[in-house]
Formats: C-alpha cells, sequence, structure tokens
C-alpha cells in the first residue's frame, strides 16, 4: 500500500492505494483559514497537522491494519506558502499562504536586486516566497532575525512525519530561490532576499527517498517501522504525476485558481508574460504554468451576490448562444499569467438596460476562458504549444463552461472518467516511486470518457471578442 497526502488550501485529502493503484481508502479533513482583509490570506501550520492527524484517525478507524501495510508515503501541497522556523523547529507566525498578494513593493525591489528572471527562469511574483520574506525582513524584522529555516507547506508536514528539513524540486522551484534550469538553490537569489542556503532545506526529486517516519508516528498510528517517505511535489506537478502528464501531455484545472500546465524534458521559461518554468517532480523534466488566480471562484462570487446556488445560474445561460454582449474581466483576486498584477480588479463591462442575467453568467463563463486563453498564448510564446488538454477541477463539471473554453481556446478538453487522478493520487504514485524505484510506466493516464472538440465558427467569433476583452485591461 501507498499513501498520499494532498494538503490542499481548504483542506487535507489522504488515499491510500495498493501495489496496482487501486483506491483502498480515503479520508478528508478540513483546514480553516485565518480570517484576515484581503489581500492577506493565513493559515497556522498546527492546523495542517491537526487535519492530517484527523484524516489518519478516519483511515485508522475505518481500514483496521491498513496504515501499517503502506510501504511508501508521498507529500503534495499548496505551494509558495512560507513557513517560518526558529532554531529549535517552532512556527514563528503563521503561514503566508499562495494567494496572498501584500507583497507588490518587495516584488519590484527584488526584480531590481538580483537576476531573478535569467537565473530562476521566473519573475517575482507576489504569490511566490522570496518577496513575502522581504515583506516580513521589513515589517517584522524580530521575526525575519529569529528565521532559521524556510519551508514550504508540505515540507512542515514532512519535517513533523520525519524529522527532516527537505524539500523537493518542484515546490521548491516555486520559491524563486532556486536555479531552475541546474535544479539547486541559487546563492545569489537567497542572497538578495538576505537568506542563506544554511536556511534552506536539503533538495531531492520527488521521486527519491526524503526520510523515513519518525518512530513516535509509526507506533500512533501503526506504521510499519522505517515506512519511506518521498520528495512529493507541488500540488500542480502532484496533480499531473496523478493524471501520468509527466513527460508530455496537458491539463486545464478549473478550480478556485485556473491553472494550464504542460510538462516538458527542457527547461522552458517565458517570464515576459508571467509564465511559471518550474522543476517537474520526475527527474529531468520541468513544467511550464499559466496561473490565473480566479476561475471557478468567478462563478462562485457571481452566484453569492446574486443570491442564487451555482447550478441555478449555469442553468440560466444554458441554450444561450456566446459571445455574451457583456465582458466581464476575472481578475477578483488579481492575475498572474500574463500581466503579473496583484492589485488588477475585475471588472464588467457592456451593460445596457436591456443586458439580463444570462448574459451576466455567459459573460462570467467566458471572462474566464479568455483569461485561460491568454495563459496557453503565453505558453505558445515559450515554445510549448497545447491542442489538447485533460480538463479538471470543479468547474469542469459544467458541460456548458467546457464547451465555451474549448470554443474560446480552440483546444480539444479530456474528460477523465470518474475515479482518482487528483494530487493526493499523483502523491501515492510517487510514495510508490519512492519504495520501488522511479518507473514511468506506473504513470499512466486516466481514460477519457469524453471529448470536448471546438466548433470552428464559434471560435472566429470568441476571437473577435477576446480581442475586445483584452483591451479592456488596465494594470492595476
Ligand atoms: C500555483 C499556485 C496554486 C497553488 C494552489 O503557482 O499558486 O495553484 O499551488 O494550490
Amino acid at each position: 500500500m501507498y499513501l498520499g497526502i494532498d494538503l490542499g488550501t481548504s483542506g487535507a485529502k489522504l488515499l491510500v492505494i495498493d501495489e496496482v493503484q487501486h483506491v483502498q481508502a480515503e479520508a478528508t479533513a478540513r483546514v480553516p483559514d485565518l480570517l484576515r482583509p484581503a489581500p492577506l490570506s493565513e493559515q497556522n501550520p498546527a492546523a495542517w497537522i491537526a487535519a492530517v492527524e484527523e484524516a489518519l484517525a478516519q483511515i485508522a478507524r475505518d481500514h483496521p491494519g491498513l496504515l501499517a501495510q503502506v510501504r511508501g508515503v508521498g507529500l503534495s501541497g499548496h505551494m509558495h506558502g512560507a513557513v517560518l522556523l526558529d532554531a529549535k523547529d517552532r512556527v514563528l507566525r503563521p503561514c503566508i499562504m499562495w494567494n496572498d498578494g501584500r507583497s507588490s513593493r518587495e516584488c519590484s525591489e527584488l526584480s531590481k536586486a538580483a537576476d531573478f528572471e535569467g537565473i530562476g527562469g521566473n519573475l517575482v511574483m507576489a504569490g511566490f516566497t522570496a518577496p513575502k520574506l522581504a515583506w516580513v525582513a521589513r515589517h517584522e524584522p524580530e521575526i525575519f532575525a529569529r528565521t532559521a529555516r524556510v519551508l514550504l507547506p508540505k515540507d512542515y508536514l514532512r519535517l513533523w512525519l520525519t524529522g527532516d528539513h527537505v524539500a523537493e524540486m518542484s515546490d521548491a522551484a516555486g520559491t524563486l530561490w532556486m536555479d531552475v534550469a541546474a535544479r539547486r538553490w541559487s546563492p545569489e537569489l537567497l542572497a538578495a532576499t538576505g537568506l542563506t542556503e544554511a536556511q534552506m532545506p536539503r533538495l531531492v526529486e520527488g521521486t527519491d527517498v526524503s526520510g523515513t517516519l519518525r518512530p513516535d508516528i509509526c507506533a500512533r498510528w501503526g506504521f510499519a517501522p522505517g515506512t519511506v517517505v518521498a520528495g512529493g511535489a507541488g500540488d500542480n506537478a502532484a496533480a499531473a504525476c496523478g493524471m501520468g502528464i509527466v513527460e508530455d501531455g496537458a491539463f486545464l484545472s478549473l478550480g478556485t485558481s485556473g491553472v494550464v500546465f504542460a510538462p516538458s524534458d527542457q527547461f522552458r521559461p517565458n517570464t515576459r508574460q508571467g509564465v511559471h518554468a518550474f522543476c517537474h517532480a520526475v527527474p529531468g523534466h520541468w513544467h511550464q504554468m499559466g496561473v490565473i488566480l480566479a476561475a471557478a471562484s468567478c462563478l462562485d462570487w457571481l452566484a453569492g451576490i446574486l443570491g442564487r446556488p451555482v447550478p441555478d445560474m449555469l442553468a440560466l445561460a444554458e441554450g444561450h448562444e456566446g459571445p455574451s454582449p457583456v465582458r466581464f474581466l476575472p481578475y477578483l483576486t488579481g492575475v498572474r499569467t500574463p500581466h503579473n498584477d496583484p492589485t488588477a480588479q475585475a471588472s464588467l463591462h457592456g451593460m445596457t438596460s436591456r443586458t439580463s442575467a444570462p448574459d451576466l453568467v455567459l459573460a462570467v463563463l467566458e471572462g474566464v476562458g479568455f483569461a485561460l486563453a491568454d495563459c496557453l498564448d503565453a505558453l505558445r510564446e515559450g515554445g510549448t504549444t497545447i491542442t489538447e488538454a485533460y480538463a479538471v477541477g470543479g468547474g469542469s463539471r459544467s458541460q456548458l463552461w467546457l464547451q465555451i473554453i474549448a470554443d474560446i481556446c480552440g483546444v480539444t478538453l479530456l474528460i477523465p472518467e470518474r475515479g482518482e487522478y487528483g494530487a493526493a493520487f499523483g502523491a501515492a504514485r510517487l510514495g510508490q516511486a519512492a519504495a520501488l524505484g522511479y518507473d514511468p510506466a506506473r504513470f499512466g493516464r486516466p481514460a477519457v470518457s469524453r471529448r470536448v472538440t471546438p466548433d470552428a465558427a464559434r471560435h472566429e467569433a470568441y476571437a473577435a471578442a477576446h480581442a475586445e476583452w483584452r483591451a479592456l485591461y488596465r494594470p492595476g
């Protein structure tokens, strides 16, 4: 058996798979956000451990003896968060999360202080870890001075599980302190943030053994002594491992945030348009990502303010042919790709006294589609052309939305058959790779239940609307 642990923004998900990767057990537990006014976003690392303990307790209760059969554990988690520890590994302040936009000023200062684009291959963006540390240095100097170690969220779970300070390439690339092409920490980029390599965890590949479970963890949950913990992956790379998107392929995720992800066997940065160029979780591979910060959350927002559930909103738009006369810029929480603008704002344009509720819903669905098309364009400029992508995430349950996105982007969307292929599943696969050795054959693709193909005439109509939509953006 292999255990995957995915630390998501709203909760932990644990999955146990057997030798042939059939799911044997599953458990989830919620993690609360600390209430902070936007653009701040913080969580308590102790709450992550509590959530994993709760989920482990569920598995131990519902499947007695199963955890004793686990041979490898894999970790996945939300990326970019800054967990600051003192010399005794005590947490110095709440984790500043991936969706926290407080560090714009530090971003422009850091970009001038060192060659982050040249060495790191990425723009200094507010969600990433380095500018968060620069913010702490400025606003909480006594905490910065006591920071003995900086860990990413899932690597803090690893510290609890194994007692070791270890990070792996895919998540570590999102700190901005790596020479991503060479897969190592960059002393120069660390120095620009007032840090040294001594404050960083040791780096391993996602498929490597990073350590073994601590004896007290084994005793408490019934794991076998010496159970190995894999390097694991940041949540997007872990999801890619879950879908077998390791050497090629692509996925498009319509979750809270929107992601377009494609792997390659070369490092392919495009900093001009805010492409994330990170290591993949398997050796010798990298990946490119376009990220928008609000995707399915845009529809949740509209449903919330109109006081109607999301399925009702989708039903309203059903049967209404796009493009909507209204245009929606989906930058409710800023945007990374292509504008790198944490203060960008959302807006609705083109309303008249005849504007209807379906026009608005359609505008929101299309606005997210246009923003994802911008991500695909940014990836294409960096040398990665996507014609087919698996569609995943909560928003992908809407056939209407998928068709709109396929039409706008001119990309065929592949709908996986029901089953497990997310980040927790990818983490479990990495746990298996660490225990048995990495074998690409164990990273297969989910069967496709449906293909959503773009309609050529609607793609044309949307191209004109996309150009109009693009002209509406004003830097925040
Ligand atoms: C990726 C990113 C998000 C988080 C959310 O760069 O910020 O996808 O990993 O979980």
